[in-house]
């Protein structure tokens, strides 16, 4: 155990979704949370785990954000999404009562500027997929008429894993620079494209710990992105993730480590960065070895659901230690288990859709397992009308995770749980591990 851990740690846990909602549960499975805080924009199930923040949280108000912790003697700040960490939360937060789960800024900068990820890939030779970033669609275009091949544009900021466009002809790469470049589809991330080689393979979701040196690897994941089943059209946050995953062998995550995580978190300390939370490599396992997708700096949404079930240990004491650069003293193992978590969609996501709608049948959903599994139902976008009730308030609504002997059993399991859960236009993919279900 860490030396410095108190007997009772107060937390607060920024961020409102699924992944905070499993990041919570755990966290209140553990004996050294005392009182846990939540963010008021929070999710309806976060919002009965904890005390509810006296305002919303922002790097504007980190002033009065740091007085408050020290008045509630807060000494965990854990931070969930990406666009506080993009805005330098942890940098304004910063004090030696307090410590951050959550990258700086500058380490945030992996996620929110894709063009600087690549460019410290390139300089510390890490595999990842060909690319080169453009700022006016004149030379966008030139560049891409000079290329035979199939590519991925991808806009360079941050925009919930949709600004990313996996062409097959040239015409709906034109199409996707002018969404991003012309029409702003994605605002001001949309100021830089890359134009990206498309690469070819199974994708994994590999996360780590760090604490600055250590890297405390994960059990891999793998995400379903794109939002019908099959793997066919638009990329979505992310439908639905399983873990463990066949995918990734002994050896395949050797390399990941040796080639990929360990010259990554050396090249930012080069440029005087210390990475202290998750960081989060997109791998595409192609057939020269994995290359790396993206970086992200922070838990993934769905995979967190699929990890946080299987995670043993005390969350609290893991999360206290990676913050402090102490993660030496901290043992990781996972519960054997298999992981399947599937996303229940609001009608039309990604794009438009509905909110307000009434859900029913989520005790019935967790009443699902069977003797020796589970099935948590995680909520994302959730809230409560005037009446109390239970309405939906986002795309991904709830995400339903099963936890069983084997990956088919926690899929069959994590659908008919899911199945149970209504409200107008609820949709999920009900495929969630097809591509390694279908090689076994
Ligand atoms: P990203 O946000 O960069 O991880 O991209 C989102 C998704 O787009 C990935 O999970 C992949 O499915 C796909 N993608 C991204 N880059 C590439 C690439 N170079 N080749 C093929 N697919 C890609
Ligand atoms: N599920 C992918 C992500 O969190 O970015």
């Amino acid at each position: 155990m860490s030396t410095s851990l108190p007997s009772k740690v107060n937390v607060l846990l920024i961020g409102g979704g699924g992944r905070e909602h499993a990041i919570a549960w755990k966290l209140q499975q553990s004996s050294h949370l005392g009182q846990l805080w939540i963010q008021p924009s929070a999710n309806a199930a976060l919002q009965s785990m904890g005390r509810v923040c006296p305002e919303e949280i922002s790097v504007k108000r980190a002033f009065f954000l740091k007085r408050w912790c020290e008045r509630e003697e807060v000494s965990l700040v854990i931070i969930g999404p990406e666009g506080p960490l993009a805005e330098g939360l942890t940098d304004a937060l910063a004090s030696p009562n307090l410590r951050v789960f959550g990258p700086t800024q500058a380490g945030a900068r992996l996620e929110f500027d894709k063009a600087f990820a690549k460019q410290m890939m390139r300089q510390a030779s890490i595999p990842t997929a060909d690319a080169r970033a453009f700022t006016t669609m004149e030379q966008a275009v030139r560049y891409l008429t000079t290329r035979e091949d199939p590519v991925v544009i991808k806009a360079t900021g941050l925009c919930q894993g949709k600004g990313v466009v996996v062409c097959d002809t040239r015409d709906d790469a034109l199409d996707a620079i002018e969404r991003i470049m012309v029409k702003r589809e994605f605002g001001d991330a949309g100021t830089t494209v890359l134009i990206e080689e498309r690469l070819k393979g199974q994708e994994l979701s590999v996360l780590a710990l760090v604490d600055g040196s250590n890297i405390w690897v994960l059990d891999p994941c793998q995400d379903h992105k794109q939002v019908g089943e099959g793997d066919v059209g638009p990329n979505t946050g992310g439908m639905g993730a399983y873990s463990p995953t066949p995918l990734a062998d002994e050896a395949t995550m050797t390399i990941i480590h040796r080639d990929v995580l360990v010259p990554i978190v050396d090249a930012l300390r080069r440029e005087g960065v210390i990475f202290r939370g998750v960081l989060f490599a997109g791998i595409m396992l192609t057939a020269g070895g994995p290359k790396v997708l993206e970086f992200n700096c922070r838990f993934g949404d769905p995979e967190t659901q699929a990890i946080m079930v299987r995670l043993q240990g005390d969350l609290v004491e893991i999360l206290w230690a990676c913050a402090g650069g102490e993660l030496e003293n901290i043992d990781l193992s996972f519960d054997p288990r298999h992981a399947c978590c599937v996303a229940v969609c609001s009608g039309g996501y990604p794009g438009e859709f509905a909110k307000g709608r009434v859900i029913g049948g989520l005790e019935s959903a967790a009443a699902a397992a069977l003797e020796h599994e589970s099935v948590m139902v995680f909520h994302a976008g959730t809230a409560r009308n005037a009446a109390g009730e239970l309405v939906t308030s986002g795309g991904r609504v709830l995400t339903v995770t099963a936890l069983a002997a084997s990956l088919s059993r926690a899929q069959a399991l994590a659908n008919e749980a899911a199945a149970r859960i209504s409200f107008e236009g609820a949709f999920f993919r009900r495929d969630i591990g097809h591509r390694v279900l279908a090689a076994l």
